[in-house]
């Protein structure tokens, strides 16, 4: 079978890491080729920028820079892990891609739409995946839930969940503008509810999607 992308999307606190585990534990006991793989992360150079883009820095990141940064580690993981993986047949499963930097630097932090993808198609060819998951939930509730987190996580770092609920409303209602305008590549998947049904219609939409 030939190689697939795919990528998980949705606001902190969607689940979507969780249901990428499932889905990728669920494609391993059928005896596929999975590689998963996040942004930012995934390289050496997505770490740096991962702990510069979430961690505390005594230098603040520029929006800009932030963006320029996002679209570097973006072109280095394309380059080294996920073009090869997908070349030898693999189903990548990446948590967060471009979509992510539309919702979060282009409407979350007010940078436009535009500017993220002009400078997508010209560091990363627009490249985009086969499908692309995006876990909905209403803002509310995903903040609840990040905020949870948010107690828990150590005081260095510097969480978008900590932007409050107008920030992730942004996001949100980003992620479903941007599956109202990409219906092919995109379904939008309601991640309310139990852990199971959200895994089921995760497993419904990606196989009838991708024809497994
Ligand atoms: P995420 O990968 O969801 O981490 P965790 O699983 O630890 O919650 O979080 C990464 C954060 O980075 C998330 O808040 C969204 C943000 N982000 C951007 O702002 N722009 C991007 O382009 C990407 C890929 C992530």
């Amino acid at each position: 079978m030939p190689g697939v992308f795919v990528s998980f999307e949705g606001v902190d606190g969607s689940g979507k890491t969780t249901q990428l585990e499932l889905l990728a534990e669920r494609l391993r006991a059928q005896g596929r080729d999975v590689v998963t793989t996040r942004e930012p992360g995934g390289t050496a150079l997505g770490q740096a920028v991962r702990s510069w883009v979430l961690e505390a820095q005594a230098e603040p990141l520029a929006p800009r820079a932030e963006l320029a940064l996002l679209f570097a580690a973006r072109a280095q993981h394309l380059q080294q892990v996920i073009e090869p993986a997908r070349a030898r047949g693999a189903i990548v499963l990446c948590d967060r891609f471009t979509d992510a930097t539309e919702a979060y630097q282009g409407a979350g932090r007010g940078l436009g739409a535009e500017l993220v993808r002009e400078l997508d198609r010209l560091i990363c060819g627009g490249a985009r995946p086969e499908l692309t998951l995006i876990l909905d939930l209403d803002p509310e509730t995903a903040l609840a839930r990040a905020q949870t987190r948010l107690r828990r996580a150590a005081s260095g770092e510097n969480r978008f969940e900590a932007e409050g609920a107008a920030f992730l409303r942004r996001v949100a209602e980003a992620y479903r503008a941007i599956a109202r305008r990409e219906p092919e590549r995109c379904a939008l998947i309601a991640a309310s509810g139990a852990i199971e049904a959200v895994r089921e219609r995760v497993w419904r939409a990606a196989a009838a999607r991708l024809g497994w």
